[in-house]
């Protein structure tokens, strides 16, 4: 048997950056994953630009069942921290939007970095392997896997979430929280598109392919910024960002012109205009192909300004400023960037990530119930959890 100080399942975000700090302590580090091909998720991410974190960073951006669990964590290992380490890699960035810094060149950097840093503290990576069953020791862990056996003081688990299972996902990490008594909270995609019933499918799939400047709530959570209309449903920022926070059943509150008070505008409109149709003013503000089929699907009737009553015009602005949208649905895991739920921190520790219960055991990352919003939150999670089990492990 190889036995070794620490062992990290999953070489994801997390794994590869808590094994490099654990390395860097001088402890004997391996690394297993049961995928071929490693680092999946980080060279898919931010459009291959891997938005790898945010400026803005800090414990109101993350969902959880605890919500203060993630601030230590967060202000020992800061986005400060990383980008730091990025900038000494040479690794040239930009931010896009709202805090949110992507690679100028590629995702690759970011995964080179992270290979570069195990290397250098002399991690182990093996994979693919497959992990059959862990067993606890009086000093520590056994590991039966497809590679033979290994032995370990710390167990680190990073195997992330459900979402992509093409890129590796599994829920092994639950399942492994599970068999040491943890409690696992449930499940669901998030930061993943909405898919529609029917009667909107086939009207608004029309529109697949239009991005609009909108705010999208539920309840009191709302988030502005662009929505896009697919052929399944609606997407975008705003969508993903909100969808974190939907329950099935749910109605959506869109506003479609964040940027007017639109009855104001189109009063003025009314006045300076009198003989235009209602979709030629609409279309100073939204593309013309919106304009004919948001008309039909909001069934408003176009015709001249003048002809439109107070009440009827209030009714125009509010359809397009409180549009109440019931979802069918999310596209679900399979193209959901986070998962929502995961092992409960309510067992962990929150300064090193050991659970409470099981001495040596350690969860990090995604596997747990720490969901950012969309913005390189969560890839921050990833170092912030990671760096701080790589200290104690
Ligand atoms: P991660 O999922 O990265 O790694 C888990 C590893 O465990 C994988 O290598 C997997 O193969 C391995 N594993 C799973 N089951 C196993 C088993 N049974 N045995 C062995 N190994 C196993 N976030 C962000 O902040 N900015 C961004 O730009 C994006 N963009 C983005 C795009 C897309 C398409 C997705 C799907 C996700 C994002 N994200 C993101 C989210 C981000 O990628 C995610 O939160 C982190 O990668 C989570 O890091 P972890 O290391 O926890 O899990």
């Amino acid at each position: 048997m190889l036995k070794l100080d620490v062992i990290v399942i999953g070489a994801g975000a997390a794994g590869l950056f808590c094994a490099a700090q654990a390395g860097q302590r001088g402890r004997s580090v391996l690394v297993l994953d049961h995928a071929k091909r490693i680092g999946g998720k980080i060279l898919m991410s931010g459009g291959g630009r891997c938005n790898f974190t945010n400026m803005y960073a800090s414990a109101e951006n993350y969902l959880s069942a605890n919500p203060h669990f993630c601030k230590s964590a967060l202000s020992r290992y800061t986005q400060w921290d990383f980008i730091a380490l990025v900038a000494d890699y040479g690794i040239t960035y930009h931010e896009k939007t709202l805090g949110q810094l992507f690679c100028d060149d590629s995702a690759k950097d970011i995964l080179n970095l992270l290979l570069r840093e195990c290397d250098k503290a002399k991690v182990q990576l093996r994979h693919p392997v497959e992990i059959q069953h862990i067993e606890k020791t009086a000093d520590g862990f056994t590991l039966q896997t497809s590679q033979g056996l290994f032995g370990c003081e710390s167990l680190v688990i990073a195997t992330g979430g459900l979402s992509i299972p093409k890129l590796g996902a599994s829920p092994f990490g639950y399942k492994v929280a599970e068999q040491f008594g943890l409690t696992v909270l449930p499940t669901r995609a998030g930061l993943v598109p909405f898919t529609l019933h029917e009667q909107d499918k086939q009207v608004l799939a029309e529109l697949s392919g239009v991005a609009l400047d909108a705010s999208a709530a539920v309840d009191d959570t709302s988030f502005r910024e662009n929505i896009l209309f697919t052929h399944r449903g609606l997407s975008g920022p705003a969508v993903l960002q909100i969808s974190s926070f939907w329950q099935p059943g749910q109605t959506v509150h869109f506003n479609l012109s964040p940027q007017h008070n639109l009855l104001d505008w189109l009063q003025a409109e009314q006045s300076s205009h009198p003989d235009a149709q209602l979709s030629t003013a609409l279309s100073k503000l939204y593309p013309k192909r919106f304009v004919q089929i948001a008309l039909e699907y909001f069934a408003l009737t176009n015709k001249p300004l003048k002809q439109y009553q107070g009440k009827q015009l209030e009714q125009v602005a509010s359809a397009f400023t409180d549009w109440a949208l019931k979802p069918n649905g999310t596209e679900g895991y399979r193209t959901a960037e986070v998962t929502l739920g995961g092992v409960d921190t309510h067992q962990l520790s929150s300064k090193t990530m050991q659970a409470n219960n099981v001495p040596g055991l350690y969860f990090i990352g995604e596997v747990m119930d720490v969901t950012g919003w969309l913005g390189g939150y969560n890839f921050q999670w990833a170092w912030s959890s990671g760096w701080v089990a790589g200290q104690v492990v």
